[in-house]
């Protein structure tokens, strides 16, 4: 068997939830650090204006991954180290308009950015914002993000 092979046959195997935990964690953490260097740009603490658009796609190329990060066999029943509640899973329409509002939000940012509008951008970073609260609010144990 040739390694592409191999490698596309273990990937019909389940990741173990742990991992599953492990793996979303740290895309939580690559959303907030591109969140963190959009508002030292938007603050005027930093000058870097060129790189908001890098930010903006960043935290919308992450957030497509979002709907996937919560599958079934993951939450607090299951792993110890998850700080998801399990409103995830029994309100699964309310996290999966959580995840669009995050999703329809960071295409917003990463279009105005493109563009390079203040106000626009200003506007969506407001409602990304929002919406990483908004969810940590229902669905995530303690908000001390
Ligand atoms: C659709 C829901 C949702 C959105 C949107 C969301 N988060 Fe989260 N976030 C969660 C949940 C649930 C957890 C807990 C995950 C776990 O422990 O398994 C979490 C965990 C985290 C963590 C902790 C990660 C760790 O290492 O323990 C950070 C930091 C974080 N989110 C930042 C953000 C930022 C910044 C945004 C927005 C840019 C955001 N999140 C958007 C649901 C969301």
């Amino acid at each position: 068997m040739t390694t592409i092979a191999l490698l596309l046959a273990s990937s019909a195997f389940a990741s173990a939830p742990e991992d599953v935990v492990q793996y979303r964690h740290v895309q939580m953490e690559i959303a907030a650090k591109h969140m963190k260097s959009t508002t030292a740009i938007v603050k005027g603490k930093i000058e870097r204006k060129q790189d908001l658009a890098a930010h903006a796609a960043g935290l919308q190329a992450v957030a497509a991954t979002f709907g996937e990060l919560f599958p079934e066999g993951t939450g607090p029943d299951k792993v110890k180290d998850t700080e998801a509640r399990a409103e995830v899973w029994s309100k699964r329409s309310e996290f999966d308009t959580a995840v669009k509002a995050f999703q329809d939000a960071t295409k917003a940012l990463a279009d105005a950015a493109a563009k390079g509008e203040d106000e626009a951008i200003m506007a969506a970073f407001g409602k990304v914002g929002k919406s990483c609260k908004g969810c940590h609010d229902n669905f995530k144990v303690e908000d001390e993000h």
